[in-house]
């Protein structure tokens, strides 16, 4: 099922990192089995994005490929089996493909290959393109559908707004993973960036408290006053990261019982003990999700002695996601300012873009590109 599809439509196309990106007319895809084409209305740029595409990060991906990670937009058509999606409905397109065949095959596609021969084969021969265009085929099942008029006329969110939800679905998935129960504590590390920060909203938007570690005072104290003002009775607090793992974990000490910890420690941090001080004052049987890069964490003594359950999370699962658009639906996230702050640019302007993400990030910011 289709509305009018045009014959070629405009992608900010790579086709070596040396070269960087173009804005490209490209053909646009037919909705063949199994898929969906939808009308791009905004794709967010993470706050990395920039370190990703110039070839920092050495994230393995072919090129030529179409940028782009997750995005809002309406479907504008489908393939034969589509049995929900009809052409019209807003949805979430969630940058992560999951291999069909083969649960362990699991990759983003215009970011990184994988780990494994099929996602690199995948990445390789189906689906190796991002949202970064007017139009982008997608597997059925990576199309989140999105309750336009509760979401938008409702509760006021707008489009770009919404790509928000590619921040906050990460740290749901790993607060998930761990079972976060409402009541708990949770400590946030590093919390000033853009998942870190978004952790924060989802852990208090779930009914937990949390303490907010970070190296930046300033953005402590607006991450703060975002929190508040957002959700009446909020409960948080800070933590300065000094770089001395006795006064963190003194300074952790003094809010009490630490259920769960969340960490989103990028390369930058991986040899800080931010992390080391979080786990020291877990709860007998207390759980961390370890989202970030973070090495040589391992106090030995303390996990095997307390039962501390240390976990791995790569994103989230799609059930998450389902779970988590009731969330929203239902209200429980701030809206208007309270919710984000969200810089908007066109898709010639993808240089300028990077380096605003790179700048206007941690909780409640957020940059778009509108094709
Ligand atoms: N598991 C997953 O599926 C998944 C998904 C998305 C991202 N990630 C990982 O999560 C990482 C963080 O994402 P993000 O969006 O929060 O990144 P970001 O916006 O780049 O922010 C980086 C954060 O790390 C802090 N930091 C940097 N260097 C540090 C150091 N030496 N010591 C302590 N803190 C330091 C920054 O603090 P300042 O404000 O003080 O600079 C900031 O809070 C990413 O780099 C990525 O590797 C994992």
């Amino acid at each position: 099922m289709s509305s009018t599809l045009p014959s070629q439509h405009r992608a900010l196309v790579l086709e070596t990192i040396e070269a960087g990106f173009q804005v490209k007319q490209v053909p646009t895809p037919q909705p063949i089995l199994g898929t969906a084409i939808v009308r791009i209305a905004a794709s967010g740029v993470i706050s990395y994005l920039r370190e990703i595409y110039n070839g920092e990060r050495q994230y393995p991906f072919p090129t030529p490929l179409v940028g782009g990670t997750s995005a809002i937009g309406h479907i504008a058509a489908v393939g034969p089996d589509a049995t929900l999606l009809q052409p019209g409905q807003l949805v979430f397109v969630d940058c992560v493909v999951r291999g069909r065949d083969n649960p362990s095959v699991m990759y983003l596609p215009a970011i990184h290959e994988g780990l494994r021969d099929g996602s690199r084969k995948l990445m390789r021969d189906v689906w190796r393109d991002g949202t970064m265009a007017e139009f982008a085929k997608v597997p059925l099942e990576n199309c989140i559908p999105l309750d336009e008029a509760r979401l938008c006329r409702g509760l006021g969110y707008s489009l770009q707004d919404l790509m928000y939800l590619h921040y906050l679905l990460v740290p749901y998935g790993g607060l998930r993973d761990i079972k976060l129960e409402p009541g708990e504590t949770v400590v946030v590390c590093p919390a000033t960036g853009g998942f870190g920060g978004a952790g924060v909203q989802v852990a208090i938007a779930m009914g937990a408290r949390v303490i907010a570690m970070g190296r930046n005072e300033k953005e402590l104290a607006r991450l703060k006053e975002h929190v508040k003002k957002g959700t009446l009775g909020a409960n948080i607090e800070t933590v300065k990261i000094t770089g001395d793992e006795g006064t963190d974990t003194a300074a952790l000490q003094a809010y009490g019982i630490v259920d769960a910890v969340l960490d989103f420690s990028p390369p930058a941090a991986s040899k800080s003990t931010h992390l080391k001080s979080a786990i020291a004052v877990l709860r007998r049987g207390g759980r961390c999700s370890m989202m970030g890069l973070a090495e040589d964490v391992m106090p030995g003594f303390k996990v095997v002695l307390d039962d501390i359950t240390l976990k791995g999370k790569f994103m989230y699962e799609r059930e998450d996601m389902l779970q988590f658009v009731k969330i929203l639906e239902r209200g429980l996230f701030p809206t208007g300012k309270n919710f984000t702050d969200t810089k908007i640019f066109t898709l010639e302007s993808w240089k300028e873009a990077f380096d605003a993400a790179a700048e206007h990030t941690g909780i409640g910011k957020s940059v778009v590109l509108t094709p």
